[in-house]
């Protein structure tokens, strides 16, 4: 279904983030159908270009990020005629009367902010002193919201100033991909899962966002961050969220919200022994051959760290008694992104010890090879004997869904378009974000006081060997990249 017309502002328009992410999912929502065929895109940066070439620009991005098969030849040029280009200097008048008079009355307006958070002020005060902000303008901001609780608040209240929460979108991209939604489908859509979803049955539950790219091009930000404050605090934040969280009266933005909430300030204190920081080794040898995370963002003698494995746990009634293993890291053997529900094992096997005990498993695969699968306890097959083995019940949604169902739209696809329809709930809200630093800001403080030094793990491992200790120590074990 086609959204309403809007017209849409990306500050940062030429920027690296408008290249590969914002402008290619444009495109595709375009040649589903969904972008209305008066939609306007204005690209908006500091350097000097004309709509042409910004179209040009477009064009590239397509052809090296997005699949520009997905519309004929005339689809592209129609969508690449929806393009238009403003040169603005955010701390400066250049340009802004120029992009107010290109807007159009009455229609959705979303300003996308694909630039450093230190111009969002003085984007925010401009949109309005040119009387641009009207009752169906909505702002989109991208990570890294603040670095810590207390710049994180100054930015909660600098948008504040200009903006109602409700105009405010902060992307989690993550919030956008298929599975993440799936998840609170399988939990919320069954009636199966509620009664066990609890520490009575659930041992214990895993998070691994795995990643076999290094730091890439981004050494400088990066090197400030860590995976912490660059990973955990959001994405993988988010997940434990709703995953945890109670179940909301409705799928409504407030409600959803709400419950995270409450999960992040339910979270315990991470004692300094629970938390796992690594740091990955060059591979001159390998196939991706590449330096140090060191080289890579040019610092040598970085403490920042590349890999991170923590061990928390939510002070509720629901999960007392049931750790939550994190772990998030760069330069792994394999990308893989995967929640497993650890259940625990029944408490009496009838079959005697010989049969083995087995526990249920759900793993929620977010990437890649989307899917959920259930591992359940049957009788191995033959003349054998009561042997019990463990195997899957599928749900690979390329195999379980037709392919045309199995195409999903990328995160942006979906969280831009959700921007045009008005719906916040797959967006954190200014408190949520505030939560999680109040959360990771003392265990930060807490190695930067100690001193700590992340221990090198080799590319292409499944990270330092202290990361499985951590979880040994406790008779468990990971599952997924080791
Ligand atoms: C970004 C992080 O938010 O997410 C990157 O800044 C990371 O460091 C990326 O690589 C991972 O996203 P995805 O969608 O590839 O899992």
């Amino acid at each position: 279904i086609p959204v309403d017309p809007f017209d849409l502002v990306i500050f940062g328009g030429t920027g690296d983030l408008a290249k590969r992410k914002i402008l290619p999912a444009l495109y595709r929502r375009f040649c589903a159908g969904q972008m209305p065929g008066d939609a306007k895109i204005i690209g908006a940066a500091r350097s000097e270009h004309d709509a042409e070439e910004y179209r040009a620009f477009a064009h590239d991005a397509i052809q090296e990020f997005s699949d520009p098969q997905a519309c004929s030849e005339a689809g592209l040029t129609a969508f690449l005629n929806r393009l238009d280009y403003v040169t603005i200097d955010a701390r400066g008048e250049d340009g802004w009367a120029e992009l107010a008079d290109k807007l159009t009355e009455r229609r959705v307006r979303a300003f996308y902010f694909s630039v450093g958070p230190g111009l969002f002020g003085d984007l925010a005060e401009r949109i309005h002193s040119h009387g641009m902000v009207t009752d169906d303008t909505r702002i989109v901001v991208e990570k890294p919201f603040g670095h810590d609780l207390p710049t994180a608040r100054e930015l909660n209240k600098t948008l504040a100033a200009h903006f109602d929460e409700g105009q405010i979108y902060r992307i989690d991209h993550y919030l956008g991909k298929e599975t993440v939604q799936n998840l609170m489908a399988v939990r919320f859509g069954n009636m199966l899962f509620e009664p066990l979803w609890n520490s009575q049955y659930v041992d214990h539950i895993q998070i691994t966002v795995a990643e076999t790219v290094g730091v890439g091009g981004r050494g400088e930000y990066y090197d400030k961050s860590g995976a912490m404050r660059d990973m955990v605090q959001n994405h993988l934040m988010q997940l434990l969220c709703l995953i945890a969280m109670e179940p909301p009266a409705k799928f409504d933005p407030d409600a959803v919200r709400d419950e995270k909430l409450k999960v992040i300030r339910a979270l315990g204190e991470v004692l300094p022994h629970h938390i796992v920081r690594g740091q990955y080794e060059a591979d001159p040898e390998g196939p991706q051959a590449h330096g140090s995370y060191r080289d890579a963002v040019g610092n040598p003698r970085s403490r920042t760290e590349s890999y991170i494995a923590l061990k928390t746990h939510i002070d509720n009634w629901r999960w007392a008694g049931t750790p939550f293993y994190l772990r998030t890291g760069k330069r792994l053997k394999a990308r893989s992104s995967v929640i497993n529900v650890m259940f625990k094992d029944t408490p009496h096997s009838i079959f005697g010890d010989e049969a083995g005990r087995h526990a249920n498993v759900l793993s929620i695969r977010l990437q890649p090879n989307e899917g959920i699968t259930l591992q359940v306890t049957i009788k191995e097959p033959g003349p054998g004997g009561m042997r019990l083995i463990d195997v899957p019940l599928d749900m690979t949604f390329s195999e379980t869904l037709a392919p045309e169902d199995a195409d999903f739209p990328d995160a942006y696809e979906r969280l831009i378009m959700d921007v045009i329809r008005g719906n916040q709930t797959l967006f954190m809200r200014g408190d949520e974000v505030e939560a999680a630093w109040a959360w990771t800001d003392p265990i930060i403080a807490g190695w930067e006081a100690r001193n700590d030094v992340p221990k090198p793990y080799d590319s292409g491992s499944a990270g330092p060997r202290d990361a499985e200790l951590l979880i040994q120590r406790d008779k468990r074990e990971w599952r997924g990249i080791t």
